[in-house]
């Protein structure tokens, strides 16, 4: 007898053998049907219990959330709604659970409610598929880079630089807090810290991965970045988990090509991959879209979106012909929008961005050729003196999902930037190595891997896609 997965035995259509499956108890109706789920496939695998056959106060102890073990003999369902189940044997309880106290009852719980409870969550279809979902679209990450040549790097999560350029970091340091040593002028003296210097967690691996990219040609990182901001919306979390290639010789129209191709290659992965519990997700979001009023419901599917985007181009659309559409566009005449567009340079809020994916083009849409001033330090400028070659990838019910560019590779040009923003040469003397030596034109881009689950799995809110999500005034677990 071999033991197996609650996966395996459902794709099997050898009946009429003896098995054996540990799982936890969704469900013990009637004093003979159980569900049991081991968390290898959304469905459960139906075990028939003949009572007469056992002891009632071990039956007592077959109660939702319990681990148990069972074996049998896997033959074809006599009921509806499955094509094998197991007739049970043997039935040992390998953990009691207590049906008093067991938060996940075999009922509709809220996301919030669930989210109090995200130790047990994955315990939930929604969870679970949600969590195979991430794990499966993680490893297409990867899977994808290594067959297009790229080096994966691991960028530090400690960092002496904050490659943004934003006061929005964490400090790591282990000097007492209440006693920090002073300089003179009463402000914390860091060189007694333990880096010797002022260190944060990472807001990006982008600086460092520039490096490799200019050694090792193909570059990616995907790890967890940091950013203490203070932006309590659906769409951020506090550490989130960043996908950045970095490549060398490769200019913007490049980058553009290289994030599509990559976004489509790995949603076509978890299409094939993840049919079922998409399919669930899919239907879950239909009921959900039921409550709402028919104008906020989505014309498609989630299995539709996805297809949608793996199948068709993304538009591609410069700053100042979106600036243009804006200006025009109904909610900004009628001042719809809380931001009135009235000029060029205008930063655009996610309102606007709403607007220009899910009204105007609908459809995912690649922004580019910013204002300078309101972009990074490091991103390209372009003849006109006014504009830099950045990326903003913007999707339907999302919003953004990528921001990259092309960087600066001439040193005078950086040099000059840094100088207007105050950045300092020293802290970033290794950064500006790279444009003394060697230099090349070279480019990549962020995406916020929470965001391309958001969208994959349908979820509205991101603390739905992480495991343990942090968020202002929350670290629990
Ligand atoms: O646009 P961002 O800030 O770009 C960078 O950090 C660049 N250094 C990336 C690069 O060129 N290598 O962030 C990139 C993406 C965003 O488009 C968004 O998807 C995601 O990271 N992101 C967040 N996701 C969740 N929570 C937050 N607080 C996020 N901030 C950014
Ligand atoms: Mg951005």
């Amino acid at each position: 007898m071999t033991s197996k997965t609650v996966a395996q035995l459902l794709s099997q259509d050898v009946t009429l053998q003896d098995v054996s499956i540990k799982g936890w108890v969704r469900t013990f109706r009637a004093n003979r049907f159980i569900a049991l789920n081991d968390g290898s496939t959304i469905n459960n695998i139906q075990c028939v219990v003949d009572f007469e056959n056992f002891d009632e106060a071990l039956l007592k102890r077959v109660t939702t959330g319990a681990a148990i073990h069972v074996t049998g003999e896997l033959v074809e369902s006599q009921g509806k709604g499955q094509s094998v189940e197991i007739v049970v044997k043997s039935l040992e309880v390998l953990g009691d659970s207590d049906p008093e106290t067991y938060p996940i009852q075999p009922k509709k719980h809220s996301f919030e409610f669930l989210r109090e409870n995200a130790h047990l969550r994955t315990r939930t279809n929604t969870f679970s598929a949600v969590m195979r979902l991430r794990s499966s679209l993680s490893f297409a990450v990867h899977k994808y880079f290594n067959e297009n040549g790229f080096n994966y790097m691991h960028t530090p999560i400690i960092t002496g630089s904050d490659a943004e350029g934003a006061g929005e970091t964490f400090r790591v340091s282990n000097l007492d807090s209440k006693n920090p040593p002073l300089n003179e002028d009463g402000s914390v003296n860091y060189k007694e810290d333990f880096f010797g210097k002022e260190t944060n967690l990472t807001v990006s691996g982008q600086l460092e991965a520039e490096t490799y990219a200019m050694s090792l040609g193909k570059v990616y990182t995907f790890g967890p970045t940091f950013r203490a901001e203070n932006s309590n919306t659906s769409r951020h979390l506090s550490e989130f988990w960043m996908i950045e290639p970095e490549v060398a010789f490769m200019d913007l129209a490049g980058n553009m090509d290289l994030a599509e191709d990559f976004m489509k290659s790995v949603l076509s992965y978890i299409l094939d991959k993840n049919k079922e519990d998409l399919e669930f997700l899919e239907k879950r979001l239909l009921d959900e879209e039921k409550t709402k009023p028919q104008a906020e419901r989505s014309d498609m599917s989630l299995i539709e979106k996805i297809k949608f985007v793996v199948d068709n181009n993304f538009k591609r659309v410069s700053y100042t012909e979106a600036i243009d559409i804006l200006k025009n566009s109904k909610p900004n005449k009628k001042k719809k929008f809380n931001y009135i567009i009235e000029e060029w340079g205008a930063d655009l809020q996610s309102e606007h961005e709403r607007f220009l994916v899910e009204k105007h083009f609908k459809c995912p849409v690649i922004l580019f050729d910013y204002p300078a001033n309101i972009k990074a330090f490091y991103m390209r400028l372009n003849e006109d003196g006014k504009t830099v070659r950045a990326m903003d990838i913007l999707f339907p019910g999302i919003g953004e999902m990528v921001g990259g560019s092309q960087r600066e590779e001439r040193l005078d040009v950086l040099k000059e930037k840094m100088k207007a923003l105050d950045i300092s040469e020293e802290e970033l003397w290794w950064y500006l190595d790279l444009r003394k030596y060697g230099t090349a034109v070279h480019s990549g881009f962020g995406l916020g891997f929470e965001r391309l689950v958001m969208f994959a799995t349908g979820m509205g809110n991101i603390r739905d896609v992480i495991p343990y999500p942090r968020t202002p005034q929350n670290a629990e677990f």
